[in-house]
């Protein structure tokens, strides 16, 4: 069966029930402002779908963060509301709760068009995936769209239970449709040389996604904390560079498992003794004791800029350093350049990337760049999600 999405559904005159993932980040000190509103943006042609194609009415849904099943007035939706409001140069009406608040006799209002539920995970219903919560959810809509590729990979009850209750009336979303075509433009029939970059910190988060794209590459890239499992598996010192026992087993199985010599590491780094210390480049591939490795070094970034620039497809996950520290940026930024600069399909996933080329300033010259950090990982292992497998065949 395929998928359906919201191009082929009508709406005239029906009520929407709509997923997003407004999971965004919140300013520290002032929890009103949204520091990166990418993820609203990019699910605003789809509300706009829905008021064009005249549906009667529009619910909203999404989780923020991790409240644990309970109301925290620190996850509210509050900001997102506000936000919308503005974009969508309407009004949108905040419900105090997912369900049980009103909300069946507040679309039941003329003036009432677009709310917003409460974070779903105020409930506990929704990450235990209950059948009521989702029945509950089902009576706010008569279609059901799922536009929250960053969170179809968990298996909630606004993702995946809820589907039981749209048998066929479940479409997937714009944002949703575009996430898959640029993965499964990268994952079935990439143009090559195909190279991936995998940075990051641990080794055993995206592992079985490094083995199943050790298979597909021309060439793996590893940078960021990721890389000194790989050296010290290789017998390089790493000094206090970040690696766990467990992290150098993996690394040296996928070692083992690279026939075709695909993996491309460090050569050099730059160090220091402490994070806010002094911090210097050195030449070696071994880092000594007392010293952590913080960025890629400079005949890196050339090693690594050289093998991208033959490149038909990159795929992007994970930064080369700390770049959040302007001193240890300059690994990140320089792939974000080179990549921007490039006549490759470039696909970036992973939220440290992602606002990594955000602050690079280069982001509109990737060709796409991915909403989702677990689910596109999940999607690359798997080649499938819960939440997409969900709407396709129901559960
Ligand atoms: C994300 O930020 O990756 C998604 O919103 C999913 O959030 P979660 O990891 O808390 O389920």
């Amino acid at each position: 069966m395929a998928l359906k999405f919201i191009d082929q559904a009508e709406f005239k005159g029906k009520r929407v029930l709509a997923r997003f993932d407004f999971n965004v980040p919140l300013d520290k000190e002032d929890r009103s402002k949204i520091s990166d509103t990418s993820r609203i943006d990019l699910a605003i042609p789809t509300i706009k779908h829905f008021i064009e194609n005249g549906a009667s009415k529009i619910t909203l849904m999404s989780h923020l963060g991790r409240p644990k099943g309970k109301k925290d007035e620190k996850y509210s939706l509050e900001p997102v509301a506000t936000y919308l409001a503005e974009q969508l140069g309407t009004d949108v009406v905040l419900a105090d709760a997912p369900v049980d608040a009103g909300v069946k006799e507040l679309l039941t209002l003329n003036e009432t068009k677009i709310v917003l539920l409460e974070n779903l995970r105020f409930d506990p219903g929704e990450e235990s995936d209950e059948e009521e919560f989702a029945f509950k959810l089902s009576q706010y809509g008569d279609i059901y769209v799922n536009d929250a590729f960053g969170a179809a990979h968990r298996k909630h009850a606004s993702v995946y239970g809820i589907n039981k209750f749209y048998k066929n009336n479940a479409y997937g979303g714009l944002l949703i449709k575009k996430e898959l075509e640029a993965l499964n433009k990268v994952l079935e029939t990439p143009a090559r040389p195909f190279v991936a970059i995998i940075g990051g910190a641990k080794v055993s988060d995206k592992i079985k996604t490094i083995e199943k794209l050790l298979i597909s590459v021309n060439h793996l890239i590893i940078g960021g904390a990721m890389a000194y499992p790989f050296l010290k598996a290789k017998g390089h010192g790493v000094g206090k560079s970040l690696c766990s026992d467990e992290d150098v087993k993996l690394a040296a199985s996928i070692l083992k498992a690279d026939k075709g010599n695909k993996v491309v590491l460090p050569e050099d780094h730059v160090v220091a003794q402490d994070i806010n210390g002094e911090s210097k480049v050195i030449n070696s591939r071994g880092i000594d004791d007392d010293w952590m490795a913080l960025d890629i070094g400079p005949s890196t970034i050339n090693r690594y800029e050289n093998v991208l620039k033959d490149a038909k497809t990159v795929l992007w996950n994970g930064p080369m350093g700390l770049f959040e520290n302007p001193k240890y940026a300059k690994g990140t930024m320089a792939l974000a350049k080179a990549l921007s600069t490039s006549n490759a399909f470039t696909l970036v996933g992973g939220g440290d990337s992602v606002s990594a080329v955000q602050k690079s300033g280069h982001a509109d010259k990737f060709s796409h760049i991915s909403t989702g950090g677990g689910a596109s990982l999940e999607y690359i292992e798997k080649g499938q999600l819960p939440g997409i497998q969900a709407l396709k065949y129901g559960v």
